[in-house]
């Protein structure tokens, strides 16, 4: 597992942002073998994407002949709530870049048969020949996409309850009010993360730091989900100072 510690978080968003272009670019995507690329949300990847839409604009990489796969969804959160990871991602990506709308994939987490979604969710990942970069961020309690503390580390995409403590982490973005925070979620399983060709992680800021601890330092566990990655050949964490401090 690569380690990259940055000094602060723009500079962690840039390396960031180059290793995803750069990856693109040595690949030379095209119609006939796409590059695959699995995307989060959260705040962590906002300023990866910024400055990605600015290397597209610049007319640096183009994700024509890139497919993209969102790691979650929330349960029952309309698609048009400004919350929901439809919405973050056309808000901070897919509309300012030029990715064919066909090439997206994102969890639906209002479809009538959830578990269906996500069978067919693992089954569209494996047609597209598997994911060549996953990105991820990293809650505080260590977890990856939606997978919580005690999540098996073998899983693959199906319905997560969250954990109080994710609905209150989350609750910043709904008003500070942990009951407006959905109860479940849509989620890939850490087994579909690890089963990517590369991996990369980010982590910023001092709320991540036992996180981070526990990512490098501890022992694979399901008590820390990310703790999968040290099992991985191609894993990178990209962190920022402030999250080594328990280093
Ligand atoms: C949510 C997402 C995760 C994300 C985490 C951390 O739980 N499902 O994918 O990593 O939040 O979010 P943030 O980057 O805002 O700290």
């Amino acid at each position: 597992m690569r380690v990259i510690i940055e000094k602060n978080y723009d500079e962690l968003a840039r390396w960031a942002a180059r290793h995803v272009v750069e990856t693109i670019k040595a690949f030379h995507p095209t119609a006939e073998k796409p590059f695959v690329l699995g995307l989060p949300t959260g705040s962590s990847p906002i300023g990866m994407y910024a400055e990605i839409v600015k290397a597209v604009k610049a007319g640096e990489v183009s994700f024509k002949h890139v497919l993209t796969f969102n790691m979650d969804e929330y349960v029952g959160l309309p698609e048009a709530h400004p919350e929901s990871y439809h919405s973050f991602m056309a808000r901070n990506l897919f509309d300012h870049i030029d990715c064919p709308k066909e090439n997206i994939h994102i969890l639906n987490g209002n479809a009538e048969d959830l578990e269906a979604e996500c069978a067919h969710y693992e089954e569209m990942i494996a047609e597209a020949g598997g994911i060549d970069l996953f990105i991820g961020g990293i809650g505080p309690d260590g977890h990856i996409a939606f997978n919580e503390p005690f999540s098996s580390l073998n899983s693959r995409t199906r319905v997560k309850t969250l954990t109080t403590d994710t609905r209150i982490a989350n609750s910043r973005f709904f008003g500070g009010d942990m009951n407006a925070v959905p109860a479940t979620a849509l989620t890939v399983g850490v087994g579909t993360v690890m089963a990517a060709r590369e991996v990369m992680i980010l982590c910023n800021g001092h709320s991540k730091a036992r996180a981070l601890q526990a990512a490098i330092e501890g022992p694979v566990t399901q008590a820390w989900t990310i703790s999968a990655l040290q099992t991985h050949q191609h894993g990178i964490i990209v962190c920022d100072e402030s999250a080594t401090d328990e280093l």
